[in-house]
């Protein structure tokens, strides 16, 4: 993402007083800036108007970068995270983003109700594969035609970007970012056998950009 649209996108997160705390700001340019997560799932949702389900939404930062891309869809984030839920809704308020809503739901145990498009970024990893493969069955049954299932994640393999993966995620949760361990990577295969037998055509392109490590964009679609 260009250094322009990744301050536009970040100067959100900035706290409005100069004594503010400026780690969400730096943190949303830093990502902007260094991984291409973001112009990935924009290219794979541009062109539909489904609503957009975004589970583990961490600061909403998708909400941001869809408007920023004049992609207008409703959007709605689910995060187990309360502080980031608050954080994620305070800075869309205050941006008047329109057609956004934010809630605290545990994915281990809860999937909401949605019909549309949905965004799964990040996340699968901090879940346990009973419960990966549950979310992945339901979020299969929300899909319109038109909409799409759109996912970044690490893959499991014994590659050297997948050991940077686990190490960067365990690092995540030692430094506090992140309240949760990851639990189970997923690897290719299962997660297409599964989703094709949920009537889905699904592709997988390598995510990573210049970042080390073994991420993975995967788009689903309803066929036929
Ligand atoms: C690496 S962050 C990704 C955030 C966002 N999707 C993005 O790409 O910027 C992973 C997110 O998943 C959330 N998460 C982890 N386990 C979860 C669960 N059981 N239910 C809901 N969210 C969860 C975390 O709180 C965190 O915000």
């Amino acid at each position: 993402m260009t250094a322009e649209d990744a301050r536009a996108i970040a100067r959100a997160f900035a706290p409005k007083q100069p004594w503010g705390n400026r780690w969400d700001y730096y943190y949303t340019l830093l990502k902007l800036r260094s991984d291409p997560l973001y112009p990935g799932v924009l290219d794979a949702l541009r062109g539909t108007t489904a609503p957009v389900l975004d589970m583990g939404c961490g600061l909403g930062l998708l909400a941001h970068a869809l408007r920023h891309d004049g992609q207008s869809m409703p959007y709605r984030g689910v995060d187990n995270d309360a502080a980031k839920i608050r954080r994620g809704h305070s800075v869309a308020t205050r941006s008047a983003l329109e057609n956004t809503g934010f809630e605290r739901v545990d994915l281990a145990t809860t999937v909401p109700k949605h019909r549309g498009s949905v965004a799964i970024l990040d996340v699968l990893q901090y879940l346990p594969a009973p419960a990966q493969q549950a979310l992945l069955e339901q979020a299969a049954a929300m899909l319109d035609d038109g909409s799409r299932l759109v996912m970044r994640m690490a893959l499991a393999d014994r590659s050297r970007r997948g050991r940077i993966s686990r190490l960067g995620d365990r690092a995540a949760n030692l430094i506090g970012w992140m309240q949760f361990r990851p639990r189970h990577y997923p690897d290719a295969d299962t997660l297409r056998a599964q989703l094709q037998r949920a009537g889905l055509s699904v592709t997988f392109t390598p995510l990573y950009g210049n970042t080390p490590f073994n991420n993975w964009l995967l788009v689903a679609q309803r066929t036929g």
